[in-house]
């Protein structure tokens, strides 16, 4: 029974139902309605609108229902209720009657959704906090099992500078940081109770707003009633936070496809996290990289959505602002189960540290050196630039590296070089050379890593 019907003379068509109905999806906030539902029974007792025996009864049997709600013991296959919100009333209803009928007084499911969605969101955001922070550790983890380790570093995909592979995991530990960062913030400015804030323009009865807010956790009540009811601003902070972090998860993904690809073979992944080809027997697949990186379509589409869902919606709640649910679900889903087998794919990787620092001294990567050492003898660097230039033509003529040119080829090109440039050609040398903040050097990189390590004890 739909909780509005006296109004009308016939039920909603089966084609209606479906297009209106949200409980298919908005069951998972069950656990969030019936706390919500507590508190209110409370507020309204406080206001004199409950006596303190109905109030008991209404929350025992809400709490009743939530445990078989955390327990996944509700049957909302079976329900034909409109909405989780209708669903619990009626649950209500059916064991209490009257007393059953007296909740919703002075409540809607316009402020009871929205503070329903905030808390479901609220939870998730602690849970995703804890996965994203998984994903540093292993980044971590990963950067002290091969802190000797040098790559290469690119540009355009060119071999451009050798770095330290842990150099590499800590960039991704700076992006994942500011992942965290951009939960907290969201959290900071979501956490106010919509509850009291009625259909939209408050309610009649003399409830305690900020004792609803305090014991549902939130730091402040909603101060606006309008805006309590209509907006999804927090939702869209968390796709937009979630996008953010797939994105830089795809990029990881992109990363380490390449560096696991047969031409760079920097490193294999682990059998649990890859698959095989059913045609090509020798295949060994990235096949959780891949859905890192593939299923930021979807996401960035769900922000995409909302952002156009709420865009021109007139003040106040319209039900077009039902379609806020679906996507936000399942974006929490996969950026969940990504941040999960990023963890994996961290935690099994090996890295070919010879196969890493052969590729790394290849591709004329210590150019810059030379640059860098003609600056030192007095060149101009813009000079020195042009000279290094000009000995890498010579070396690629010659299909050799550049410290494998004699000196007397590299003195025709420019008599500032001397005996003392091959040293500075050599790769550890122009990795620990980068010695300045926030650099590759092996100091710098053991400092920031240890940094972190620290940090991440501090969580
Ligand atoms: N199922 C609705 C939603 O998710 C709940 C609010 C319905 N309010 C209403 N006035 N029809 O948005």
């Amino acid at each position: 029974m739909a909780l509005w019907g006296g109004r009308f003379e016939s039920g909603a068509s089966s084609m209606f139902k479906q297009v209106n109905d949200s409980l298919p999806f908005d069951q998972v906030m069950a656990s969030q309605d019936i706390q919500g539902s507590i508190s209110w029974s409370r507020a309204l007792a406080k206001a004199g609108v409950l006596t303190e025996d109905e109030q008991q009864q209404l929350e025992s049997a809400l709490s009743e229902l939530k445990a078989k709600a955390d327990a996944g013991e509700l049957d909302f296959a079976a329900s034909s209720e409109e909405d989780i919100h209708s669903f619990v009333e009626a649950a209500l209803i059916d064991k209490l009657g009257d007393i059953g009928r007296k909740l919703h007084t002075g409540r809607s499911r316009n402020d009871q959704v929205a503070t329903d969605f905030r808390l479901w969101v609220r939870e998730h955001i602690t849970s995703l906090h804890a996965d994203v922070l998984a994903v540093i550790k292993s980044l971590l983890n990963a950067a002290s099992r091969h802190q000797e380790a040098i790559i290469p570093g690119y540009t355009h995909l060119q071999r451009a500078q050798p770095i330290h592979f842990a150099h590499w995991c800590l960039a991704y530990v700076e992006m994942f940081k500011r992942d965290l960062s951009r939960l907290d913030d969201l959290k900071v400015r979501m956490n106010q109770c919509p509850l009291g804030s009625g259909a939209l323009a408050g309610t009649t009865f003399p409830v305690d707003r900020h004792a609803i807010a305090e014991e549902l956790g939130f730091d402040s009540p909603c101060l606006n009633s309008l805006d309590a009811v209509s907006d999804r601003d927090f939702v869209l902070e968390l796709l937009f936070v979630a996008s953010t972090s797939m994105m830089h998860l795809s990029r990881v993904a992109e990363d380490m496809i390449f560096y696991n690809s047969g031409e760079a073979g920097f490193l294999q992944l682990g059998d649990s996290v890859t698959s095989g080809s059913s045609l090509m027997p020798q295949k060994k697949n990235p096949d959780a990289l891949e859905l890192m990186r593939g299923k930021c379509g979807r996401v960035f589409g769900s922000l995409q959505s909302l952002l156009v869902t709420m865009k021109g919606l007139p003040l106040a709640y319209n039900k077009d602002m039902q379609e806020d649910k679906e996507g936000a679900i399942d974006t929490v889903n996969q950026w969940h189960i990504c941040l999960c087998i990023a963890t994996e794919v961290l935690d099994s990787l090996q890295l070919n540290e010879a196969r890493c620092r052969e590729a790394a001294a290849q591709g004329f990567s210590n150019a810059t050196e030379l640059a860098d050492y003609l600056v030192g003898k007095g060149v101009p660097f813009r000079t020195g630039h042009d000279i290094a230039g000009r000995v890498v033509l010579q070396a690629i003529d010659k299909g050799c590296a550049i410290e494998d040119l004699p000196l007397s080829d590299l003195q025709a090109i420019s008599d500032k070089i001397e005996e003392d440039v091959y040293p500075v050609l050599q790769l550890e040398f122009g990795v620990n050379q980068r010695n300045i903040l926030g650099g590759t050097s092996k100091e710098t990189v053991t400092k920031a890593l240890y940094q972190e390590l620290e940090n991440l004890d501090k969580q």
